[in-house]
């Protein structure tokens, strides 16, 4: 049996009563990596967002549907969407690391949000997240600095860091690679192929080799719409859809 971590259900997000995406189901096997690949404008970002309940602060936007994390569902009206969105880590397009506190205090963030003081926890915490974002050998000697200090591309391994140091069990990704030069590219996607032994990982990007190298399934979006889901390798070699076949031979987008 199959068994699903996360599942979306007819999920449609309006903003100021304008559709941008239409009623889309899809469910995630847990230990996978599954990338969103569309048109700009299609509505990756504004479906992940609901994944989390992201949206909730924006009173412009309706979401409908369903999103059911271990059974329980994120937008019941009793649910307390704090509990859930603990296990969703989300990691966005731009770096946006807290910019007045240390490297350290930004990996720490969450946990002490949560409560926990112990140095040697935090301490355990920072080096272990660090390592696993590939940013632990460039920073370990001076972890005080301001995180503005960083370069962009650091600044956005230390955000997969923050993410990381909660012990998500769901990961958001919108991009997180499209600031970074190749070989820290290169360093994301081994974390994100290491992580799914852990994590639950849905990337959107815009680089096709990147979804074919990093993820077990492809989903393609278009004016809001699943167009086609499932396994990557398929997907780009022989997918079902001609939409799919164009999109992923590069005639569109
Ligand atoms: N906060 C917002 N308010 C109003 N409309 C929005 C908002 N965010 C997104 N939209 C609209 O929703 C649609 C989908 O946008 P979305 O950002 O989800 O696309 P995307 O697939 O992530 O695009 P990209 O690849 O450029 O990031 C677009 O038409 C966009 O203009
Ligand atoms: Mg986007």
């Amino acid at each position: 049996m199959d068994k699903y971590k996360l599942i979306a259900e007819n999920i449609t997000v309006s903003y100021n009563n304008i559709i941008s995406v239409k009623n889309i189901t899809m469910k995630f096997k847990a230990n996978t990596v599954t990338s969103l690949i569309g048109p700009s404008g299609c509505g990756k970002t504004s479906f992940l967002r609901c994944l989390n309940r992201m949206h909730d602060m924006n009173k412009n936007v309706k979401v409908m549907g369903k999103v059911v994390i271990d059974n329980t569902d994120l937008y019941l009206d009793n649910m307390n969407p704090i509990y859930h969105r603990r296990k969703v880590g989300m990691v966005f397009q731009k770096p946006n690391p807290f910019p007045t506190m240390s490297i350290y205090d930004n990996v720490t963030a969450g946990l002490r949000l949560n409560g926990i003081k112990n140095k040697k926890i935090l301490d355990g915490s920072v080096e272990n997240s660090l390592k696993l974002a590939y940013l632990w050998d460039e920073v370990k000697s001076d972890l005080k600095k301001p995180a503005i200090e960083l370069s962009g591309g650091q600044q956005q391994r230390l955000c997969i860091a923050r993410a990381l140091a909660i012990n998500p069990e769901i990961l958001l990704m919108d991009e997180p690679s499209s600031a970074l030069d190749p070989i820290s590219t290169q360093k994301i996607e081994e974390t994100i192929m290491n992580l799914k032994n852990e994590l639950t990982i849905i990337i959107v990007t815009h680089n096709m080799q990147q979804a074919i190298r990093i993820s077990d399934y492809t989903a393609f979006m278009y004016l809001g719409k699943l167009i086609e889901f499932g396994e990557t390798k398929k997907l780009f070699t022989a997918p079902t859809d001609p939409l799919t076949a164009k999109y992923v031979k590069g005639f569109f987008g």
